[in-house]
Formats: C-alpha cells, structure tokens, sequence
C-alpha cells in the first residue's frame, strides 16, 4: 500500500521537528558550558543526539516506503534562558509538544488505516514517555532540593553519567 501523500508531508514536518528539537538541546548544552555545568551539558549533548537519531528514523521510514524526503530548514533555538531550572521545565514543556505531534501522525494513520505507519510510531509514542519523565524528573529533582547552587551542583554532578 502506497503513503498517502497527506501522511508523506506530516512526516516531512516531524523530520523537520526532529532536528528542531535537536538544535534546541544543543544551544541547551551550549548554554551550559557556558555556565561550567559541564555534566548538564553532557546530558543535553546526549539528547541532541538522540534527536538527530529520531530524525534519522523517520528519514529511514520514508526510505522504506519510497518517498522523497525532504531535508528541512533548521530553525534558530533560543539562546539564553534564566537558569537551569527555566532550561529543564523548556525541554519538559517542548517534549510535551512532541508528544502531541506523535499523536497527530498516529490519529493521522489510523484515520487512514495505514497500519505500518502505526506500526513505526509505537516505537515514538513509548519514546516520548520516557522523554517526558526523563526532563520531568530532573524539574522534579531541582525543585525539591530548593532550587538554589547546591541544588543545581548536585544534579550537575547527577547527569555527567548520563
Ligand atoms: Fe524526538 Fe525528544 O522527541
């Protein structure tokens, strides 16, 4: 069964969401080395990472399905923020959004009955659980320790083993 050309486009536009995400992490990192928040900057340098990879799956999918693939304009992250705990509730709040994109495209290819779309964006839909609860948690972790330098030196410390 051919893509439509309607589920074509909207993974088009998650490729391009994909490596949004990726920018935005990685201006995070930036930001963080900056600070000499060198283990924050290494999870965020992971993430931006993994965001890459999400894109490159789509890409792979579209591929596999013999459509063309359009490789987006990256639009230009933010650059400075309040503090670590603005940078953690951002990506909270931006994965929450991704969230809500993958469950478009699933809605999108159910409506079609396009099961191998869904097949592919289960993978996505257990992916952002865990980017939800992954960046939720370190807001979490901030907050109850107070939110001050001790607080935020400790989760520092915390993710460089990420
Ligand atoms: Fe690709 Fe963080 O969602």
């Amino acid at each position: 069964m051919k893509l439509s050309d309607s589920m074509a486009n909207a993974i088009n536009d998650q490729i391009k969401a994909e490596f949004d995400s990726a920018y935005i992490y990685l201006a995070m990192s930036a930001y963080f080395k900056d600070a000499g928040l060198d283990g924050m900057s290494h999870w965020m340098d992971k993430q931006y990472k993994e965001e890459v990879e999400h894109a490159e799956k789509f890409i792979a999918y579209l591929y596999e399905r013999g459509v063309r693939v359009v490789i987006p304009e990256i639009s230009k992250p933010k650059e400075s923020y309040n503090d670590a705990l603005d940078v953690f509730k951002t990506a909270y709040n931006h994965e929450q959004y991704v969230t809500s994109r993958i469950y478009k495209l699933v809605d999108m290819a159910s409506a079609e009955k396009d099961y191998a779309t869904m097949s592919m964006l289960k993978w996505f839909v257990d992916e952002q659980m865990e980017e939800e609860d992954n960046t939720g948690s370190i807001v979490a972790k901030l907050e109850f320790l107070g939110n001050d330098k001790h607080a935020v030196y400790i989760v520092d410390r915390e993710l460089a083993a990420r």
